[in-house]
């Protein structure tokens, strides 16, 4: 499996925080056998996350970009509107089985509105902006992800 990660935050794109969410992201999938093939970070700015996952997605080199960030409720939180705006599908059932697991671990986890989608031959998924919640979010939907990809290229 190919990765891109890419972090989506206004304070760590103008380097004013240390991303830990993208590197806690890149450790899980290494750990998973998979490879991150790139790991990047933007501003919340909804061009640059269009153009970032446009060009990840129209490599098709990438089988899966995790984003993580922006998916709140705050007047700069626009990834899954910006992720929406570059999709050819939406699998509303792997968002909706995140805000479901993490439910159970806390009731916040209704509060992100990240989407899961395809573009081309890559599945675009948005991750919440803590380490925290971006660890519980991947492990939710780690089981279905190969076979997930798998279908896009069938
Ligand atoms: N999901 C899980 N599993 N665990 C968490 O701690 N935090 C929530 C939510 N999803 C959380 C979670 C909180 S507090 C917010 S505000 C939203 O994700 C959106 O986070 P973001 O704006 O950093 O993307």
């Amino acid at each position: 499996m190919r990765v891109a990660v890419l972090t989506i935050s206004d304070s760590v794109a103008r380097d004013e925080r240390i991303d830990l969410s993208g590197p806690a992201v890149v450790q899980r999938c290494r750990e998973l056998g998979w490879e991150v093939t790139s790991s990047l970070k933007c501003s919340d700015d909804p061009g640059q996350v269009r153009s970032h996952l446009r060009q990840l997605a129209d490599s098709r080199r990438v089988d899966l970009i995790l984003t993580t960030g922006g998916t709140g409720l705050g007047p700069r939180d626009n990834t899954p509107e910006a992720t929406l705006d570059v999709a050819e599908k939406v699998i509303p059932g792997l968002a909706e089985e995140m805000r479901r697991k993490g439910a159970e671990l806390t009731p916040n986890a209704v509060l992100s509105r990240g989407v899961a989608v395809v573009r081309n031959v890559s599945l675009i998924l948005n991750l919440p902006g803590s380490p925290k919640a971006v660890k519980e979010c991947l492990e939710c939907i780690l089981p279905v992800l190969p076979h997930a990809v798998n279908l896009l290229t069938e």
